[in-house]
C-alpha cells in the first residue's frame, strides 16, 4: 500500500478530508480542504460521472464523445450521512465517499463491492504546459480480467498490460505494438462473474495498467485534462456495453450495400483497369457491390481533384459501373497540398483554415502529396467547409462513398509521425494544442466528411470510413484497422481487433482482408475471407505492390472456395442487418466474444478466437496453415454444426473438422436464420421469398429479421418490418409465433422454412388455428414448408 508521504515524495498531490458538500438535482458536489472539488453526476440509475478538479476550478462541461442523443433520467438518488463518510444510492449503485481522502467505493445494493479507489484520484502539476497530469488507481480484484480498449492488438483479456491511446499511424504493426490508430479508453472490468466500465472522457495521451505495474492496482491516467470518468453498473458485460454505447452514440443505418463485399487495392488506375476487375467479378460470379479507388484517381494526390489522363470521364465511369452494380469509394485525406494554384489550398488559406504552430506559422508536414498544410477540423467553420467540398463529387460527378484515411493525422518522415505537439486548434471554441486535440482530429474530419456526404448523396445514406477514431466516431463513420500484414499472426490479431471493437461500441469495423503489406499464399486468403465474411464491414484492400489480391489471383480452388463464403455473406444478408438493426437501436454489439455472451462460464474469459456473429452463429476461424481442423471451444447450450447439422452440447472444447473450403460455424438450436438468394450486388433481384432456416430446439428460442427498402430515410418515419419469431419447440410439436412492427410492406409474400433437426415427421399444420391442407404447402418431403408470411401463429404437429 502506498502511503500519503510516499506519494508527496513522488510529486504527486492527492486530496485531503472533505470540508463541504453540495446537492444540485442529479450533481454532487464534494470540496475537500485543499481545493479539490469531486462532482458525481447521476446520469441514469446505472451511469454515474465522476469528474474532478483541483484548485476549485473546473474546465468548460465539453466532451466529443458523448452522444446529443445520450439518454438521461433516473428514478432515485439519496444521500446519507454518516461520521466517516457520504453515501449516495439510485436504484442500482450505492457509492460511498470517505470523507477524509475522498476516496470512493462502488457497490451493487447488497453490498457486492464492483469497483474501488485504492489511491483513487492523484495528480502532478504540469509545469511546462500547466495543468495536471490527471491520475487514478484502483484496486484490482481477485480473479479480476479486463476487456475493451478499441483497436488494441493484444489478447483479449487485457488482464496484466498497460496500454496507451494516441492514435498513430502504425504500418505494418505486430501483435501487442501499442498504440495503433484508435483511441478508445472505455474498459470493462469482471470478476465474481459481476461486471462494470469505465470510460475516461479525457483526448489528452491516456495509459491504462491493467495490474501490469502493480499487481492488485489497475490505474489510468492522462497528460492533461481533467479526471473525468463514467462508471457503468453490469453486472452483465451485455449492460455495460449497451450503457457505454447509449452515451457515446451508434450510427445510423448504413445503405444495405455497405454490407456487401468490397474490393479495394492501392490503386486501381487507369479506368480501364477499374472496369476490367468490375468484369472479372460478374465474369467469374463472385458477388461485389463496391469498388475503391486510392489515392492514384486524384491529380497529384490533390484531395478533390482526378487526374484526367487515368479518369478522363469520372462521371461516366462512375454511372457504367452504378448500372453494373457497382459502387465507387474514393479516398480523401486531411493533407492538402501546398500549391498556391490549387483552389481547395487557395480557399483554405483565404479563409484561414489550416492550423498553425503555438507562434503563429502555419503546420506543414510531407505526406502523399509533398508539403501540406493540414485544415483544422476542431474548427465547426472549417468542418462546415469540408463538408462542402464534398458537394461536386457526391452530388454531380456520383461518388458514392468515401474513406478518409491518414486522418490520425500521419507525417512522413518525421519521428513523432504526427503534428508537432504546439500545434493550435480551436476545439470548438476551447483553444488547445495538439496535446489535447490530436486523437480527436482524425474523428472530427470524418464527422465533417459525413455531414457532406450525408448531405450530398441524399436522399440515399451515407456512408463513410475512417482509419483514425476517437471514442464516439461510431456515430459518423464505419472503420477499419489500417496497415495489418499478410501473415498467419495478423488473421489472428483481426479476429481479437475486430471482437474488441465490437465490445467498445465500434462494431462498424473490418479488417484489410488478406493483409495490406506483403502478399498472402492462396491458403492464407482464403482463410482470411472465410473470417472477413463474418465482419461487420467487408473488404479486400492490399497495398498492391506484392502483387494481385483479387478473389481470383490465387488460382481455381482458392477461387471457388472464396466465392462459397462472399456467397454466404449475401444469403445472410438479412441476418446481418438485423445485426445492424440492433447495434444502432439497441447498442447490441454486432460480434460478441464469447465472454461477452456467457461470462458466468469461467472458460470464456480467456478464450480469443471464438465469437458469435449476430445472436445465433458461432464462428471460429482456423489461424494456422495446413489445418484440417482446429480445437475450439463451444459455448454452453447446444449447437447445429452448420456443414454436418451434428448437434453438439457445448460447455467443452472440441475438435472440428475443417478443410480448406470450410471453416468451424456453429448454429444456436432454436434459431430462425433468414436469408435471401445469392445475388451479385444488392437489389440485383427482386427478393421473391424470405427462406428462414430453422434449427429445431425443445424449448424457446427468440429471433428477429429487420428489414426495410435498403436505401434511403423512409424507415425512420415508420417504413421498416420488424419481424419477431418466438420458436417453441416440444418433443411431436413445433410453435412458432410472429410478431411485426412497422409499416414497411416487404417484397416477397411467403416464407421458406427450411427444418434442420426436426425429431418428428410433420402430420399436421395449423395457420392462425385453421387447419391447412399439407399438400398446399408444397412441403419438400419433411425438410421446407412454403406458408403465407402473415401469419401470427403456426403451429405443425408430428408424428
Ligand atoms: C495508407 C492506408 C492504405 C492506403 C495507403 C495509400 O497506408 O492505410 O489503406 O492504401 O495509405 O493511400
Amino acid at each position: 500500500m502506498i502511503t500519503n508521504t510516499e506519494l508527496e515524495y513522488k510529486g504527486n498531490l492527492y486530496p485531503n478530508q472533505i470540508i463541504d458538500f453540495k446537492q444540485d438535482t442529479d450533481k454532487l458536489y464534494f470540496t475537500t480542504e485543499n481545493g479539490v472539488i469531486l462532482q458525481i453526476t447521476v446520469m441514469r440509475n446505472s451511469t454515474i460521472r465522476f469528474r474532478y478538479a483541483t484548485g476549485h476550478t473546473f474546465e468548460p462541461d465539453f466532451s466529443y464523445a458523448v452522444s446529443e442523443d445520450a439518454s438521461r433520467g433516473y428514478n432515485r438518488l439519496e444521500v446519507t450521512e454518516t461520521d466517516n463518510e457520504y453515501y449516495i444510492e439510485t436504484t442500482r449503485v450505492k457509492i460511498l465517499v470517505d470523507k477524509a481522502s475522498l476516496r470512493i467505493q462502488i457497490s451493487d445494493l447488497e453490498g457486492n463491492i464492483f469497483n474501488e479507489d485504492e489511491i483513487g484520484f492523484h495528480w502532478e502539476e504540469n509545469y511546462e504546459y500547466g495543468g495536471n497530469t490527471v491520475k487514478m488507481s484502483k484496486i484490482t480484484q481477485t480473479g479480476e480480467s479486463f476487456y475493451g480498449m478499441g483497436d488494441k492488438a493484444t489478447h483479449l483479456n487485457l488482464k496484466g498490460k498497460r496500454v496507451n491511446n494516441w492514435v498513430t499511424d502504425q504500418y505494418a504493426y505486430g501483435k501487442d505494438q501499442d498504440p495503433l490508430y484508435k483511441a478508445i479508453p472505455f474498459y470493462i472490468g469482471l470478476h465474481q462473474n459481476k461486471a462494470y466500465g469505465i470510460f475516461f472522457d479525457n483526448t489528452f495521451r491516456s495509459y491504462f495498467d491493467f495490474a501490469h505495474e502493480r499487481r492488485n492496482v489497475t490505474s489510468f491516467w492522462a497528460d492533461g485534462g481533467e479526471m473525468n470518468y463514467y462508471f457503468f453498473f453490469g453486472p452483465d458485460i451485455s449492460k455495460v456495453v449497451r450503457l457505454y454505447t447509449d452515451l457515446t452514440g451508434t450510427p445510423e443505418l448504413p445503405p444495405l450495400w455497405a454490407l456487401g463485399y468490397h474490393q479495394s487495392k492501392w490503386s486501381y488506375f487507369p479506368e480501364s483497369r477499374v472496369k476490367e476487375i468490375a468484369k472479372q467479378f460478374r465474369e467469374l460470379r463472385i458477388p461485389c457491390d463496391a469498388i475503391y479507388l486510392d489515392i492514384d484517381y486524384m491529380d497529384g494526390f490533390r484531395c478533390f481533384t482526378w487526374d484526367k489522363d487515368h479518369f478522363p470521364e469520372p462521371k461516366r465511369m462512375m454511372k457504367e459501373l452504378k448500372e453494373d452494380g457497382f459502387k465507387t469509394v474514393v479516398m480523401i485525406d486531411p493533407g492538402i497540398k501546398i500549391d498556391k494554384d490549387y483552389w481547395v489550398y487557395q480557399e483554405a488559406m483565404e479563409k484561414g483554415y489550416f492550423c498553425r504552430r503555438g507562434d503563429g506559422p502555419y503546420m506543414h508536414g510531407k505526406v502523399w502529396p509533398g508539403e501540406c498544410n493540414f485544415p483544422d477540423f476542431t474548427n465547426p467553420d472549417v468542418r462546415a467547409w469540408w463538408a462542402e467540398l464534398y458537394k461536386e463529387f457526391m452530388a454531380e460527378m456520383g461518388v458514392d462513398a468515401v474513406w478518409n484515411d491518414m486522418n490520425e493525422p500521419a507525417v512522413m518522415e518525421v519521428p513523432s509521425k504526427t503534428a508537432p505537439l504546439d500545434t493550435r486548434h480551436n476545439f470548438d471554441g476551447h483553444p488547445c494544442t495538439h496535446r489535447k486535440a490530436h486523437n480527436v482530429y482524425g474523428m472530427q474530419m470524418v464527422r465533417a466528411t459525413y455531414e457532406g456526404v450525408k448531405k450530398y448523396v441524399y436522399p440515399k445514406r451515407p456512408f463513410v470510413i475512417t482509419r483514425a477514431a476517437f471514442a464516439g466516431t461510431q456515430r459518423y463513420s464505419s472503420t477499419w484497422t489500417g496497415d495489418n500484414v499478410a501473415t498467419w499472426e495478423h488473421l489472428w490479431i483481426a479476429n481479437v481487433q475486430m471482437q474488441r471493437m465490437c465490445m467498445s461500441g465500434y462494431s462498424f469495423v473490418g479488417s484489410d482482408i488478406g493483409g495490406f503489406a506483403e502478399q498472402p499464399n492462396g491458403e492464407l486468403f482464403a482463410r482470411w475471407v472465410q473470417l472477413g465474411v463474418f465482419h461487420p464491414f467487408c473488404r479486400v484492400h492490399s497495398s498492391g505492390d506484392h502483387g494481385d489480391q483479387e478473389p481470383w489471383s490465387f488460382g481455381t480452388e482458392v477461387t471457388d472456395i472464396v466465392r462459397k463464403f462472399i456467397e454466404l455473406r449475401y444469403q445472410l444478408l438479412p441476418y446481418l442487418y438485423t445485426m445492424f438493426y440492433q447495434y444502432t437501436t439497441h447498442g447490441i454489439p454486432m460480434l460478441q466474444s464469447l465472454v461477452y455472451y456467457d461470462q458466468e462460464d469461467s472458460q470464456t474469459h480467456f478464450r480469443t478466437d471464438e465469437f458469435i456473429f449476430g445472436d445465433h452463429i458461432l464462428v471460429c476461424p482456423v489461424q494456422e496453415p495446413n489445418a484440417q481442423g482446429r480445437r475450439m471451444y463451444i459455448p454452453r447450450g447446444k449447437w447445429y454444426d452448420f456443414w454436418t447439422e451434428e448437434v453438439i452440447v457445448g460447455g467443452k472444447e472440441k475438435w472440428v473438422a475443417a478443410d480448406l473450403d470450410k471453416m468451424p460455424l456453429f448454429i444456436k438450436e432454436g434459431a430462425i436464420i433468414p436469408k435471401y438468394p445469392v445475388q451479385q450486388y444488392v437489389g440485383e433481384v427482386q427478393i421473391e421469398e424470405l427462406v428462414l432456416d430453422l434449427y429445431y430446439k425443445e424449448g424457446v428460442e427468440l429471433s428477429s429479421v429487420y428489414e426495410d427498402s435498403q436505401e434511403g430515410f423512409d424507415y425512420t418515419q415508420g417504413k421498416y418490418s420488424l419481424r419477431k419469431f418466438k420458436l417453441i419447440g416440444k418433443p411431436k410439436e413445433l410453435i412458432i409465433q410472429q410478431h411485426k412492427d412497422g409499416a414497411f410492406i416487404t417484397p416477397y409474400e411467403s416464407f421458406k422454412f427450411n427444418f434442420h433437426g426436426l425429431p418428428f415427421k410433420i402430420s399436421g399444420i395449423e395457420i392462425d388455428n385453421e387447419k391447412v391442407a399439407l399438400k398446399d404447402l408444397k412441403i419438400n418431403g419433411n425438410n421446407s414448408l412454403i406458408v403465407d408470411k402473415n401469419f401470427t401463429e403456426l403451429h405443425i404437429v408430428g408424428k
